[in-house]
């Protein structure tokens, strides 16, 4: 569905995207995931055309974007991080409005308000709106015209935990109906939660690519971490799962009943960010 090889961009002369090259497969949720500045949200704008002085090559649906003319806009559908919406409109009006720019036929603004739950609030001004209420309106504006790839920059971005639990629902619902989409955050849950596959981006460039699961499992081994007292203090150990016949201490603790607490810690997204990038996510 879209295909990177080899890509360059920079906003001066200087090279700010470096080399990236992946590909995205029909049908899944592919994240950008990296701290502020890293480039995601510039990466999601050359593969939208906004952005189209690069170097390399960038196909969507077959054809290099910067060779795609307006039709491009038919078939994709956008979130922009920051909500773009008109204030002094309904939610109705508004989604009436960005729905006459396609030339599909649509019809579907009732059914989208409906689905984030919105149809009662339809005919209220969006400066009344929380939001929550924003971020969902500006979600489903991106759907309108019913396209089959979505570009969503940081969905949950300043969401309270309702609200992002609604977002995460929403862009799941949207895979379950066959949309592929591309995202980007900084929160490795949402990473973690939601993608198919995760590319760690950082200062222009790709760090990794894989499912988080895969990230989670060739990175870093689970660790074991227990408590015991000792001359009645209480004490803590740790030792990785895969290596807990070699710890003497703990197969000690077990022989004489002294264990207080044992439990397994899998480690984070965030965790195996940090391993292979050495920089943080915040
Ligand atoms: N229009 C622009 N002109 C010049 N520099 C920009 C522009 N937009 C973003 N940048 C710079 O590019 C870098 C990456 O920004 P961005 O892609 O927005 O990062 P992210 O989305 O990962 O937070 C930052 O250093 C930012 O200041
Ligand atoms: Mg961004």
């Amino acid at each position: 569905m879209i295909t990177v090889n080899k890509l360059f961009f920079g906003y001066t002369k200087e090279v700010f995207i470096k080399d990236i090259s992946f590909m995205v497969n029909k049908g899944e949720i592919f994240g950008f995931l990296g701290p502020s500045g890293a480039g995601k949200s510039t990466l999601q704008k050359i593969l939208i055309g906004m952005l189209k002085g690069y170097s390399g090559s960038v196909t969507v649906n077959g054809l290099e974007v910067r060779r795609h003319g307006n039709a491009f806009y038919e078939n994709i559908g956008i979130d922009f991080e920051f909500p773009t919406l008109y204030e002094k409109l309904t939610a109705r009006q508004n989604l009436k409005f960005f729905s006459s720019l396609y030339s599909k036929e649509t019809g579907n603004v009732d059914r989208l308000l409906g689905t984030v739950g919105l149809l009662p609030d339809a005919d209220k001004r969006v400066s009344d709106f929380s939001k929550g209420m924003k971020s969902r309106l500006n979600f489903i504006k991106a759907l309108v015209h019913d396209p089959d790839i979505l570009f969503l920059d940081e969905p949950t971005g300043g969401l309270d935990p309702t609200n992002s639990h609604v977002m995460k629902q929403l862009i799941l619902a949207e895979k379950a109906r066959g949309k592929t989409i591309i995202l980007t955050t900084h929160n490795m849950q949402d990473a973690h939660e939601l993608c198919d596959r995760v590319a760690f981006i950082v200062e222009g460039r790709l760090k990794a690519l894989d499912t988080p699961h895969n990230l989670i499992m060739k990175k870093s081994a689970a660790k074991i971490e227990y408590t015991y007292t000792e001359n009645g203090m209480e004490k803590n150990g740790e030792c990785e799962i895969n290596a807990t016949a070699a710890d003497r201490l703990l197969n000690s603790l077990i022989k004489q009943n002294r264990i207080l607490t044992i439990h397994s810690k899998e480690q984070t997204l965030g965790d195996v960010f940090m391993d292979i990038t050495g920089r943080r996510l915040t």
